[in-house]
């Protein structure tokens, strides 16, 4: 009997490779460049899986050609680049990588707010270009972390993970989500609190709701609007929940105070992007979940989830 054949958009880690060779024939996109669309196409049409990375559109064009496909297993938590809706239409199971991931992008979020806050990336751009020649008072100056008040908008596994490390750096935490956590409230101290009152009061807003049609542009002028001049905002979810020009105006009109991004809403960000000429802004190549441990268990989660589907088992992580 001919084995199904899986494959994979990119490189990823040779155990997982090992798991998928045990259940198929596996064929890798081995550039170190994002696989071009003629040829994730053509590949799809043979394929019975796919282990897809963010940057594949998987859509009504792809699903209608892969006859074949039986799971898009997404390395990534977020799956805004599936047509879920068409992909069930198609009887194609679509799983992503939850949990894995998130303590290390509660800690970059955490990373993004205190770079922004206490302005280390403008200060090691200054030492290294010679503008350190005395201790000085009013030298770097950036906002109190501790006993500052965190605003965090969506509060699902990472959104409670940063609320975890808020509590030990002794913040005061409010959330915005579309259901009250109970759990997150009593382990960390974290209030809820309706969304303009959470832009109001916050020193820092951290923005971790995935991309849905309800979020895209949920930071726009009005919202920067509601902040504080004082406020750092840090998006750690997708570029689409943010009007980019919203808070480039933001930002210069001084209408906040900092901003830490790892996403945009076009990536890679062109140099261009206004938002890359300001000082106050640490801008980071999405890189949320990237570490050496973090990427092997994604890995992993999608080819476990590949070879359950194709061994006739329940996906380990439907979305
Ligand atoms: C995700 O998993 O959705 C991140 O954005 C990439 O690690």
């Amino acid at each position: 009997m001919t084995k199904p054949m899986v494959y994979v958009t990119r490189q990823v880690a040779n155990e997982a490779i090992a798991m998928l060779e045990a259940v198929a024939d596996v064929e890798v996109w081995a550039e170190d460049r994002p696989i071009p669309r003629d040829v994730l196409l053509q590949k799809a049409e043979e394929a019975s899986a796919l282990l897809t990375m963010l940057t594949e559109r998987i859509d009504e064009e792809l699903l209608m050609r892969a006859k074949r496909l039986r799971i898009v297993a997404n390395m990534a938590v977020g799956y805004d680049n599936i047509d879920v809706a068409a992909a069930k239409r198609h009887g194609v199971i679509v799983t992503n990588t939850p949990d894995v991931l998130t303590e290390a992008t509660a800690d970059l979020a955490f990373a993004l707010l205190m770079a922004a806050g206490r302005r280390l990336v403008e200060a090691n751009r200054f030492l290294l270009a010679g503008g350190w020649t005395s201790w000085n008072p009013h030298l770097m100056v950036g906002q109190n972390i501790y006993g500052a008040t965190l605003g965090i908008v969506g509060m699902g596994r990472i959104g409670q993970a940063v609320a975890r490390r808020a509590a030990g750096f002794g913040m005061r935490i409010l959330y915005h989500n579309r259901s009250r956590r109970p759990d997150a409230e009593r382990t960390t101290g974290a209030q809820y609190a309706p969304f303009d009152e959470l832009l109001r009061e916050s020193d820092y807003v951290v923005l971790l709701t995935p991309l849905t049609e309800e979020t895209r542009n949920l930071m726009g002028e009005r919202e920067f609007s509601l902040m504080k001049p004082t406020a750092v905002f840090v998006n750690v979810s997708r570029g689409g929940t943010v009007d980019e020009a919203a808070l480039y105006r933001a930002l210069v009109d001084k209408q906040i105070w900092a901003a830490g991004l790892d996403v945009f809403q076009q990536e890679p960000v062109p140099l261009d992007n206004p938002l890359l000429s300001l000082p106050n802004v640490v801008a980071l190549p999405h890189i949320g979940s990237a570490t050496y441990q973090t990427r092997l268990e994604m890995a992993r989660l999608a080819a476990a989830n590949i070879a359950a589907v194709l061994s006739g088992e329940e996906p380990v992580t439907p979305v």
